[in-house]
């Protein structure tokens, strides 16, 4: 059975018994605070377990696409060396909101196994969690006495709390839960040591396939557990893995879901697979990653300096430098991958052949830039050896740390080079000069976020923003956030007209009156689905409604560049061609800013035609057309541009602009009529990354406001071009003022 079939099978399975088969979330998280990455199938339902939000149907299963290089869940360093550890990975689930428990959860999972896909029950073992103490929880008995009447009790095992108790991060929904496990080694090896000793004890071939999740309580900040106000299964299945059993194999990498990548590095670096440990290693370190980095990209993270698109920076560096200093691969060669990558999962994520350009640009550009760091690190690496001439056999920690830092060059390679010219490493020192570097900027950053004080029951926020500017509202909850600079409020209204940071457009500031009392909101944001309220003071206690008030006259410049972004976005696209598509955007009060996919700078002819197309979509004032709840597929139907790593629900919100020209999904605030724009005027064109371009503009006040300086400019300069005299006077004077600062 080909990896395809197996995915699918998974997931009719399902949708027999009742379940909605729902699109996998974005790999990137953008609302949540808690997490960079998708790290588990449940991150996109945290909202429905905690009791925020309610869902539209109760059982749901997809296969989600996962990253786990940071925070709670990180796999990285294992990756490659194991055969069966991932960065990107695909997690199949089946979820219950309130719906079935343990017993069908169990007794699903076990019928999948054992009769559609046909597993040896004899090769099975499943865990229950064995209860903690300091938690005051006991043994899972209900679990238990499940599994005892579908399996041999000497397949039940019970685990701890680290296996057996499934939490996303350090607070959130959690549960103890059920492990399925297979042993995959020979006869020989089971008649020796019994599959029931290696479970979870890291054996490459005895390995945990599938976790049934039942999620039962919230872990919050003070570390205890508040049960939830339903109950609800959760379940992740490592698709790879899955894959690895079904198929036969040893190892994931021996599956047609890497084999492909792993023949064409192999043909790349005329090294075969399976012949060397290290070279192995390398093959599967770079087929892994590459899935890692093409995801995010696709999902719209481009590899940067900091956040989520350093941790893509450096999945790609390490995947480059395993290359170049294992498969002896010194020029670009991952880009090359995209092609394999994107074929394999056509049916099932799209996204990368629709992207498959721009992705194979930017990793390009990325290796190349990398591969030159690295020659210049090497450099340095000559320099730091002649300066030691001789006298020390020891490279220092700050010198190692400088060269990881500047020179993106990891410790181990280093050492690896350090050991051919036989010379040490001050791996203790390069620890500390790390450790100093992440006090800085942990005290920089950190964050104290408190528990919510809860004043009214009820997490459905709604949102009136569209509509009105100012309601009374209650308060629901609030809580303090304090970092090193501030300390500072969240506050989570019953109802508020205030529009939180999303899809490219900024908060809303304004002000709530409280008590009588009038509070500034500096910010709005989103926490998954909550609208958040920032504020720098708040009242010890609430009484009574609160008057939640916009500031209204930021609020339209936001709107009138929120308008003109999709008129610019259309006249991108009617001027360059259909290959141009958003890739992010800033709508602010005082200008907007627009990435988009083209590759090559724009001429002036080009940027004429732009401003001048939209101004005449101004000028024609045409009517807002705004629909809500359109089911998504009509959306798309009609044409509506839709972004790539945009999680969107069933039904969504369509913008037009007049039909043949701009029909966006979109979430933000817009005005009535284009008119109300006032002016539109260009004033950078820039590259950001490989393939994307940045356009800046300005509009009504603002941009009238840069053209009357622009003119006042104009004006002075004539001035001063009929009074040569005056010129070489203003020159001198520029010469003088440059001598000074320069001393
Ligand atoms: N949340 C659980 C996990 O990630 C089951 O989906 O393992």
């Amino acid at each position: 059975m080909d990896a395809k079939s197996i995915r699918h099978k998974f997931l009719n399975f399902f949708q027999d018994k009742g379940h909605t088969i729902v699109a996998s979330a974005p790999i990137v998280l953008k609302h949540d605070p808690t997490l960079m990455f998708t790290n588990a199938g449940m991150n996109q339902f945290k909202d429905f377990f905690l009791g925020n939000k309610k869902a539209e149907v109760s059982r749901v299963a997809d296969t989600q696409k996962c990253l786990r290089v940071s925070g709670k869940h990180n796999d990285l360093e294992e990756v490659g060396i194991d055969t069966y550890h991932h960065t990107m990975f695909e997690m199949l689930g089946n979820w219950s909101f309130g719906d079935y428990f343990k017993k069908d959860a169990i007794a699903w999972a076990w019928e999948l196994l054992t009769v559609t896909f046909g597993l040896p029950k004899d090769r099975l073992y499943v865990t229950v969690f064995e209860g903690d103490d300091g938690d005051r929880l006991a043994f899972d008995q209900e679990a238990f006495d499940f599994w005892k009447s579908i399996v041999d009790e000497d397949k039940i095992l019970s685990g701890n709390k680290k296996d057996n108790f499934w939490e996303m991060g350090d607070t959130g929904p959690c549960g103890p839960c059920s492990e399925i496990h297979i042993d995959l080694r020979s006869e020989e090896e089971i008649k020796q040591t019994s599959g029931a000793e290696l479970v979870n004890q890291d054996h490459p071939l005895v390995v945990e396939i599938w976790n049934l999740v039942f999620m039962q309580y919230n872990r919050i900040k003070d570390g205890s557990l508040q049960p939830l106000p339903n109950k609800h299964v959760d379940t992740g299945m490592g698709f790879e893995r899955l894959v690895m059993a079904i198929q036969g194999k040893k190892s994931n990498y021996d599956t047609d879901v890497f084999q492909p990548l792993i023949q064409h590095i192999a043909s790349l670096s005329g090294h075969a697979y399976g012949k060397a440990k290290e070279q192995d290693i390398a093959m599967r370190v770079i087929a892994d990653h590459i899935r890692a980095i093409a995801f995010c990209i696709a999902d719209g993270q481009l590899p940067s300096n900091n956040k989520a698109g350093y941790v893509i920076r450096r999945i790609l560096r390490r995947a480059v430098r395993y290359g170049y200093t294992f498969l002896d691969l010194k020029t670009p060669f991952l880009h090359s991958l995209i092609e394999i990558l994107s074929q394999q999962y056509l049916d099932v994520f799209p996204e990368l052949e629709g992207q498959k350009v721009l992705i194979t640009r930017v990793i390009k550009e990325e290796e190349q830039s990398f591969l030159r760091t690295l020659e210049n690190g090497l450099k340095r690496l000559d320099q730091v050896k002649e300066n030691l001439g001789g006298k020390s056999d020891t490279i220092d920690g700050e010198t190692a740390f400088e060269l990881y830092d500047t020179f993106g060059f990891p410790l181990d390679l280093t050492a690896l080079i350090a050991s051919e010219n036989h010379l040490k490493v001050d791996e203790g020192g390069f620890d500390k000069a790390m450790q100093k570097q992440k006090d800085r900027s942990k005290s920089a950053a950190k964050t104290e976020t408190s528990d919510w004080v809860v004043l009214e029951d009820g997490n459905d926020v709604e949102f009136l923003g569209y509509d009105s500017l100012e309601t009374t509202a209650a308060v629901v909850k609030y809580r303090e956030v304090t970092n090193k600079k501030q300390k500072l409020f969240q506050v989570v209204l019953d109802k508020t007209p205030f529009y939180a940071e999303s899809g490219g457009q900024v908060g809303d500031q304004g002000s709530i009156d409280i008590n009588g009392k009038r509070y500034k909101v500096i910010d709005t944001q989103k926490e998954n689905d909550l609208i958040i309220h920032i504020l720098i003071d708040f009242p010890e206690v609430v009484t009574g409604f609160v008057l939640a008030k916009v500031d209204a006259s930021r609020r339209q410049s936001v709107m009138k560049n929120h308008s003109a972004t999709h008129l610019l976005h259309a006249a991108l696209k009617e001027t360059l061609g259909d290959h141009v598509q958003q890739r992010g955007s800033l709508v602010a009060a005082d200008e907007l800013r627009f990435d988009f996919s083209h590759f090559a700078k724009l001429t002036d002819d080009e940027l004429a035609a732009v401003k001048a197309r939209v101004n005449a979509q101004i000028r024609a004032n045409i009517p807002l057309k705004e629909t809500r709840n359109v089911p998504i597929a009509e959306a798309k139907e009609k044409g509506a541009t839709a972004l790539f790593g945009e999680k969107y629900g069933d039904f969504v919100r369509v913008i037009t602009f007049d039909e043949d020209f701009s029909v966006e999904l979109c979430g933000g605030t817009h005005v009535q009529q284009t008119a109300t724009i006032g002016n539109f005027i260009l004033i950078q064109e820039s590259s950001v990354a490989a393939g994307i371009r940045r356009i800046v503009a300005l509009t009504g006040d603002k941009a009238d406001q840069y053209i009357k300086e622009q003119l006042n400019i104009l004006t002075s300069l004539k001035q001063l071009l009929k009074q040569p005299k005056d010129l070489v006077l203003a020159v001198q004077g520029l010469q003088e003022e440059k001598n000074k600062l320069s001393k």
